[in-house]
């Protein structure tokens, strides 16, 4: 089974026991990271009030409201017994040219990188990216963390896509030092991809906790597939990785456990496929007997 350009609503397991072996190029995950908490992000509305109890600018007044939350689960007691067996179906899915990225922090990252190696072997490991950001509270007792890392694995690693024309050029720290030329076209990144987290007031955020930006999206999807292509992510979440799919030209299968984020990736994804995401998410949806107010 394969339904492009879709989104499901319901345990990515046996989701993905019933796709075709070898159908998918490339495989974004980007699961819980077994924080031990719900991850809920409130969403605040400030309004200008003379009886409000915040106060901003000038000494005006303000009033906030919580219009709305969403949350998911984020505790495991077996990370790796939950997160094993659904790499393997990713993997069996995989074609044989296809890339898995895995996108975890530094709580579950190490014991996944070797659980990988041993399942698919080290050669089969082609890079560490680490995402660094740095947005939010500076702990006074420790470092602060403020990285994710993102393994890519090739099912291949003598034939895999990377499309080095595709990579999006980055400012030189020290554009002096280059020329001219060189400073106006930039450098192309290392592994190490400084971006700021969804800006707390930018128009691509959707309020689903723990969303990724679009711009690490884009990249590997660019870089890592071809137009065309089937990009799959069964931890959608908001459907980022959908979004970076269809405004690249690449088909997405996506699916989350979640009524609520499946219904903003959905309401998200609208703009991009409005037939074909509304269809297959309501499908998605009452197959897996959950209910989804959709916007369609
Ligand atoms: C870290 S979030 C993904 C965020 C996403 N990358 C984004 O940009 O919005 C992890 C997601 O995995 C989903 N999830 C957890 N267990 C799942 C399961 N067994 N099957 C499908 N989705 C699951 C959660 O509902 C949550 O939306």
């Amino acid at each position: 089974m394969k339904i492009l350009d879709s989104i499901h609503c319901c345990d990515n397991l046996p989701w993905l026991a019933q796709l075709d072996s070898g159908s998918v190029h490339l495989a974004y995950i980007d699961p819980p990271f077994n924080t031990g908490k719900t991850q809920t992000l409130r969403r605040l509305k400030t309004t200008a009030d003379d009886q409000g109890d915040r106060i901003g600018f000038g000494g005006r007044k303000y009033r906030t409201d919580l219009v709305g939350s969403s949350s998911y689960e984020d505790h495991f007691d077996d990370f790796l017994g939950f997160l094993m067996p659904r790499i393997d179906e990713i993997w069996r899915v995989l074609r044989a040219d296809g890339s898995l990225f895995v996108h975890l922090d530094a709580r579950e990252v190490h014991y996944v990188k070797v659980a990988l190696d041993q399942r698919f072997g080290r050669s089969r490991f082609i890079n560490e990216i680490i995402w660094s950001y740095d947005f939010g509270g500076r702990p006074k007792d420790r470092w602060p963390n403020k990285h994710d890392t993102i393994l890519w694995y090739a099912k291949d690693p003598a034939h895999y896509t990377f499309n080095y024309d595709e990579i999006d050029r980055i400012p030189y720290m020290a554009p002096g030092l280059v020329g001219a030329e060189k400073a106006e076209r930039g450098k192309t990144p290392t592994d190490v991809w400084w971006n700021t987290i969804v800006p707390t007031n930018g128009a691509e955020r959707t309020g689903y906790p723990t969303q990724k930006p679009l711009s690490i999206l884009n990249r590997i999807v660019r870089v890592h597939s071809m137009p065309g292509d089937t990009v799959l992510d069964c931890f959608a979440g908001s459907g980022t990785t959908g979004e970076a799919a269809a405004c690249n030209g690449r088909r997405f299968l996506l699916c989350d456990i979640s009524a609520e984020a499946c219904q903003v990736a959905a309401a998200r994804l609208a703009d991009v496929r409005p037939a074909l995401v509304g269809f297959e998410a309501v499908q998605g949806a009452v197959a897996a007997g959950v209910p989804l107010p959709l916007p369609f």
